[in-house]
């Protein structure tokens, strides 16, 4: 029997219930922000990815699921959306004017991805960007849509962790300094650091390797080499975030897994689950839509990973809030009828009805409605067709009621 792909999976059921409910919630905070929806492919030309998440990076390096198409263009499934994004307001000349574009999007990624807990090879992604926004108060206005959709959510133990990548200017002085902190201890760092050192630096910062993290006690750190501009931008970001009350920390190890960032670069860390762990993360890229061919114009973006959000949800409580609707089970063929005309009248009035279709008898149609958790069956024989009634069963009391037909449609509705 076939399985599905190692690394993707199958959503439905309660899972599917907690996605549904996040996208909701997360779309009426993007409406109220004014960000308007993007789709882009998930096939995208293999460069996109190269020339913004970086050559150097894990996600290009070892993760990407890349392939020749029978054109032979050699093109990747999305590892993330930034870049895709970026093609796209690029492509559609979105930039034109100095208005900044804010923009979300909500969809699948994917990573060849070692396989453990929480991770997928496809994995969803809910993502904001926004393009010609410079300033530190227009990252807060981000963070505080952000923060505040989670905290609607209910996750309470939320802390930023923020950091200042700075910009490539700043960069050569503290490569040249931190190059020199490696050359000093380099036989205890791992053969990847050995790589990164010499392809981009700021990666050995990343290194998941405990030995690596050990090593880099004392390293010099990033926000001593900003230059004036970027120094006050991240000053000024911290002030506004402390103004507002969104908890954060300075960590100066996070340069985050992709090579586009300058000055700020964030995750948001949770707690509720007790072991901490980075719920989603993003940041400034003020080069990269000049880098993938557009003009230079200031940009800053995060995206959550979605599986990881149902899955704290989930622990967190349980089910999601989720009422099945009640079943309408017509018994013969005169009933059947009238239940099709009388269930189309209640779902144009915008009700949730399940309407049994199988001709089944009424103690099979029960059984599956108590299956399905529904909490009215309303049964329709040729009895109360002839008296212009539906019987109701309340299949949690077990009591029942007979209601006049030209009164249920209200009833419903009154009952939601
Ligand atoms: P990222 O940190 O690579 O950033 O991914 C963001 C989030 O996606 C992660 O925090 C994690 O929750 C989730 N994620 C990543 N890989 C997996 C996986 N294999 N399985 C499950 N969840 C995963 C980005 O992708 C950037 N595009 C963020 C950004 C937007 N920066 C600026 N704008």
């Amino acid at each position: 029997m076939a399985q599905s792909v190692k690394g993707t999976r199958d959503l439905f059921g309660g899972e599917l219930d907690w996605f549904q409910r996040i996208e909701d919630t997360v779309r009426r905070a993007f409406h109220r922000h004014g960000y308007s929806e993007i789709r882009t492919p998930i096939l995208e030309e293999i460069e996109v990815f190269k020339r913004s998440v970086g050559e150097s990076s894990d996600i290009v390096h070892k993760e990407m699921y890349d392939f020749f198409d029978k054109g032979k263009r050699h093109v990747a499934m999305r590892p993330e959306n930034t870049a895709g994004v970026v093609r796209a307001v690029i492509q559609h000349q979105m930039l034109a004017t100095s208005d900044p574009q804010l923009l979300y999007y909500i969809g699948p990624m994917f990573r060849y991805e070692r396989m453990q807990a929480g991770r997928y090879r496809q994995f969803w992604q809910i993502g904001a960007e926004s393009f010609q926004v410079s300033t530190p108060e227009s990252e807060a206005e981000s963070l505080v849509m952000l923060y505040d959709f989670l905290r609607e959510l209910g996750l309470t133990q939320l802390t930023f962790s923020i950091n200042s990548v700075g910009t490539p200017e700043c960069r050569p002085a503290f490569h040249e300094a931190f190059r020199a902190f490696f050359a000093a201890r380099e036989a205890e760092f791992c053969e990847d650091c050995h790589r990164r050192i010499e392809e981009n630096p700021l990666r050995v910062l990343d290194c998941k390797n405990a030995r690596c993290q050990a090593a880099l006690e004392g390293h010099p750190v990033l926000v001593d080499f900003l230059d004036p501009a970027s120094r006050e931008h991240h000053e000024r970001l911290k002030e506004i975030l402390t103004t507002l009350g969104l908890p954060f920390e300075e960590n100066p190890r996070l340069v985050r897994g992709l090579d586009y960032y300058t000055r700020t670069a964030f995750e948001v860390l949770s707690t509720d689950l007790g072991a901490q762990s980075a719920l989603l993360g993003g940041g400034r890229y003020d080069g990269l839509v000049k880098q993938l061919g557009g003009p230079q114009v200031a940009a800053f973006g995060w995206s959550i990973g979605l599986d990881r959000l149902v899955t704290l949800m989930q622990q967190l409580h349980g089910k999601a809030p989720r009422q099945a609707p009640p079943v309408l089970i017509p018994l013969g063929p005169a009933a059947t009828l009238k239940a099709l005309e009388l269930a189309r009248a209640w779902w144009a009035a915008g009700l949730e009805v399940v309407l049994e279709t199988r001709g089944a008898k009424l103690k099979n149609a029960l059984t599956t409605a108590n299956r399905q958790g529904a909490p009215l069956a309303l049964i329709l024989g040729d009895g109360e067709l002839e008296q212009g009634v539906v019987a109701v069963k309340d299949l949690a009391a077990g009591t029942q009621e007979a209601w006049a037909l030209d009164t249920v449609q209200q009833r419903l509705l009154d009952r939601r």
